[in-house]
């Protein structure tokens, strides 16, 4: 049942083949990719988005800059790509969404795809918050309000205690990811994409630079970049492990539901390590663009590191912007305006993947199933944002923690490493390497497949294994490292 209607009727752009890019199958009763490249921008625009521009900087801000960027980069090239070949040929070789490609090897393995098809709704009820905080500076930066969000970021906070407006940027923003995969896009998003992330890369550029160039950035640059050895962590770890995932939108059931779509001669791992070095690379400009600037607003490291959460991006890059006086307007509306649109695809994405699992499981139409999600989304977004005003005295974490804290360490810090290594156990024990080494070889050479292997059977789970126990050793307070 999982995963055989999904695509025929109104799949997003991106599942859709291009006309414009190749023949198309007559009457296709599965869609697919048009291409590699068609393949890779999905794939790129469900990783690059908040995780990385928003998320990555802060997290390196917080846990010491250059030992977070070097354990997170070995990670993105060992264990993120060989999760992303794993999950996109095991969609292809079942040609289906997560539960049906677990299912396809026997009914009793339904449960663990079911466990990690959960995951892509608790990230979607976070993610819209952000993306309507974002929203709303595009707006704000709009109404030629750059000197307000520049305030040494009581607007930022004033705005997210602001129950009402900040519900209703949350609302608007996930409204606009409903209507699009409502529409099924017909290549929209492809098209979006081939536009907005080379523009995301120019204006990037343009504002690391710039950032850069301000009086005391050089330290901010010599912190990210260089490890620290006497920063590195346990916790350290398990947040790189956490944002390797999280970035390449991998342990979260989108990748194997795109790969599902893709034609058996594309190279899937080509497709991968162009996924990831895009994903990666953005990372760093990201990392470019608001660490160093911190610094210049913050002044020493321990303050950058003390002071970095979730609203780092939202209160440092306003005060830089606010430096180029009549530009600042203009320069923040394009900066944010990109980063919604960023936004808008690793969203639509999500939407999309919880769609075709609720299509799938339910075995409802594609409508039925997107008003289900729609439903859900909305109600648990307006709890998480509230979580910043009248549920403010809900602090799950701690002290001054969030819902949203809460859901982003459930699903970053435990159910995707468990994702993870559920998969990896069944492909390295259960099914067995050779099923995916097999799948990959279809469309081309798997050079690395011995490597691949020994990652898939024991260093992820091995590696896995630890992170998980430690964490949750010390949720206990059993150990304290
Ligand atoms: N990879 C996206 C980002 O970095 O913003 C977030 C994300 C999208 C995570 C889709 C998971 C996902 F399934």
């Amino acid at each position: 049942m999982a995963g055989n209607n999904r695509g025929a009727d109104g799949a997003v752009g991106p599942i859709t083949p291009d006309p414009a890019r190749g023949p198309q199958p007559a009457a296709p009763t599965r869609a697919s990719w048009s291409g590699r490249l068609a393949f890779v921008l999905a794939a790129a625009g469900s990783a690059v988005g908040l995780g990385t521009i928003w998320r990555f900087p802060y997290l390196a801000a917080h846990y010491g800059g250059g030992m977070f960027l070097l354990v997170f980069v070995v990670f993105m090239l060992t264990l993120g790509v060989s999760l992303l070949i794993l999950e996109t040929a095991l969609g292809r070789r079942t040609g289906m969404s997560v539960i049906g490609a677990f299912a396809a090897y026997g009914r009793k393995y339904r449960p663990i795809g079911a466990f990690i098809a959960a995951i892509p709704f608790i990230i979607a009820s976070y993610y819209a918050v952000i993306g309507g905080w974002v929203t709303r500076y595009v707006f704000a930066y709009a109404a030629g309000m750059a000197a307000q969000l520049a305030d040494g970021g009581t607007n930022f906070m004033t705005f997210v205690a602001n129950g009402p407006v900040s519900v209703a940027f949350m609302l608007l923003f996930a409204a606009v990811t409903f209507i699009i995969v409502a529409l099924g896009v017909n290549g929209g998003i492809e098209k979006a994409n081939l536009v907005m992330m080379p523009a995301l890369i120019v204006v990037s550029v343009g504002v690391a630079a710039y950032a850069l160039a301000q009086p005391g950035a050089l330290d901010g640059l010599a912190y990210l970049l260089l490890p620290d050895v006497s920063k590195f962590s346990l916790e350290l770890v398990i947040a790189a492990l956490g944002q390797t995932f999280f970035g390449l939108s991998v342990a979260v059931a989108i990748m194997v539901t795109y790969g599902s779509y893709m034609k058996p001669d594309v190279s899937i791992t080509t497709s991968a390590f162009q996924t990831a070095g895009t994903t990666l690379g953005i990372s760093l400009l990201a990392g470019l663009m608001v660490v160093p600037a911190a610094f210049v607003a913050l002044g020493s490291g321990e303050a950058v590191a003390e002071n970095s959460g979730p609203s780092l991006m939202f209160l440092v890059l306003p005060q830089v912007f606010q430096h180029l006086g009549a530009a600042a307007s203009a320069i923040g509306f394009v900066f944010f305006l990109l980063v919604m649109f960023a936004a808008l695809t690793s969203m639509i994405s999500l939407v999309e993947a919880c769609t075709s699992l609720v299509q799938d499981g339910a075995g409802w139409t594609r409508r039925r199933s997107l008003i289900a999600v729609i439903v859900v989304v909305s109600v648990v977004g307006v709890v998480v944002t509230l979580g910043y005003s009248s549920l403010s005295f809900v602090q799950p974490l701690g002290a001054g923690s969030t819902i949203l804290d809460l859901f982003d360490f459930v699903t970053n810090s435990v159910m995707m490493p468990i994702a993870a290594l559920a998969t990896c156990v069944f492909v390295g024990w259960v099914i067995g390497p050779g099923e995916i080494v097999a799948e990959v070889r279809r469309s081309a050479p798997f050079r690395g497949a011995k490597a691949w292997t020994v990652m898939v059977r024991y260093v992820a789970p091995v590696l896995l294994v630890a992170v998980l126990v430690s964490s949750v050793l010390r949720s206990l307070g059993v150990v304290s490292f």
